[in-house]
């Protein structure tokens, strides 16, 4: 068959991981996609960098018009990273017909209804389950393992760098500073760590889950948050005594038709399968009426991890082509937001 032919924006550490997991896997790639996959071109900020043997079956230019212009290109892959460029960069492929995979949370917790509606309209596909919580398959998970079921509670472990910096202070009594250095040189962290730190990386991954989970558009507004910067060693310590472990939780809770979200520094106890969930893994627990409780759990960040999502979501789009469905990765909220105010 006919060779799929896919657009990279950025040669970062998931832009890496994405074309190693590609070559490594063809194979099996080809056999479920039904041809064979090929990266044509990657956006690079520069072309002066050595990129290593990942950048041998490729080519590599800095202007993007390169790869949204391209006939042949079939699905652009968006692993750059930012908000308003990666956004007019994904809008645009999609308005040239091309399907986008994403693994940007920024972009699709702000930007993702207005990028899903162009994709329906498009007769494209947008996918994006990298975005949240790397490793784990939860976003295919809530949509279509629990179709069947009505959630009505997510909790989630969703930012690797505050759960490594919580479990390091409290395992192994390390200072937050250093903890963050490491998480940073680690490549868990945000390029501006303020995100995860403050709460506002996992208010995304919350709101992305609860728009799919609770099928109603839940903005990042709506997300109350707060962060770990002012955890201090002894409040965990002491947590720690009275038989609680502290984590920054993601919550989005249903009662009834009303829905609250919210990220804050949780006590969550000690024989709660959370409270197990160190360093920089992620956990996310779900709750549905007819299922009970399940809980899903795996590396949140990093090169391999991220791209293992990113990957399978191209071979999804790329099936879905194949079979001529595409233009169905909106799913339209059936629900009306309705948000539990304070006085309730
Ligand atoms: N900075 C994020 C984290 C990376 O620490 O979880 C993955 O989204």
């Amino acid at each position: 068959a006919q060779q799929m032919n896919v657009g990279l924006l950025g040669f970062g550490t998931v832009g890496t991981g994405v074309l190693e997991i590609i070559e490594q896997h063809q194979d099996k790639l080809a056999h479920q996609i039904g041809a064979p996959v090929k990266v044509k071109k990657v956006l690079v900020s520069s072309l002066d960098k050595d990129r290593g043997p990942a950048a041998a079956h490729t080519e590599l230019t800095t202007n993007a018009d390169d790869i949204l212009l391209d006939d042949d290109i079939d699905v652009v892959v968006e692993v750059m990273g930012g908000m308003e460029q990666a956004r007019d960069y994904m809008k645009k492929a999609l308005e040239q017909g091309k399907h986008v995979v994403t693994a940007n949370k920024d972009v699709m917790a702000v930007y993702g209804s207005e990028l899903l509606k162009t994709a329906n309209e498009q007769k494209c596909d947008l996918f994006y389950e990298a975005s949240v919580a790397g490793g784990i398959p939860i976003l295919r998970t809530i949509v279509e393992g629990l179709a069947s079921d009505r959630i009505t509670k997510m909790m989630g472990i969703v930012n690797g760098t505050t759960n490594y910096i919580l479990t390091q202070m409290t395992k192994e009594g390390r200072l937050y500073e250093d903890v963050l250095k490491e998480a940073q040189a680690l490549g868990y962290a945000e390029a501006d760590p303020t995100a995860d730190v403050e709460g506002l990386d996992a208010a995304r991954k919350i709101s992305i889950l609860g728009t799919l989970g609770f099928s109603m558009n839940l903005d990042l507004d709506d997300v109350s948050v707060s962060g770990i910067s002012s955890v201090t060693s002894q409040d965990l310590q002491y947590s720690k005594q009275l038989g609680y472990t502290m984590k920054l939780i993601g919550i989005a809770v249903r009662d009834g038709d009303k829905v609250e979200v919210s990220v804050q520094p949780t006590l969550v106890p000690h024989e709660h399968p959370l409270a197990s969930v160190d360093d920089e893994f992620n956990a996310v627990y779900v709750y549905g009426e007819a299922v009970g409780e399940t809980m899903f759990y795996g590396p949140g960040a990093g090169k391999l991890p991220t791209a293992t999502a990113v990957v399978s979501d191209l071979v999804e789009v790329l099936k879905n082509k194949r079979l001529g469905v595409t233009g169905n990765s909106a799913i339209i909220p059936q629900f009306e937001k309705q948000l539990k105010t304070d006085e309730e």
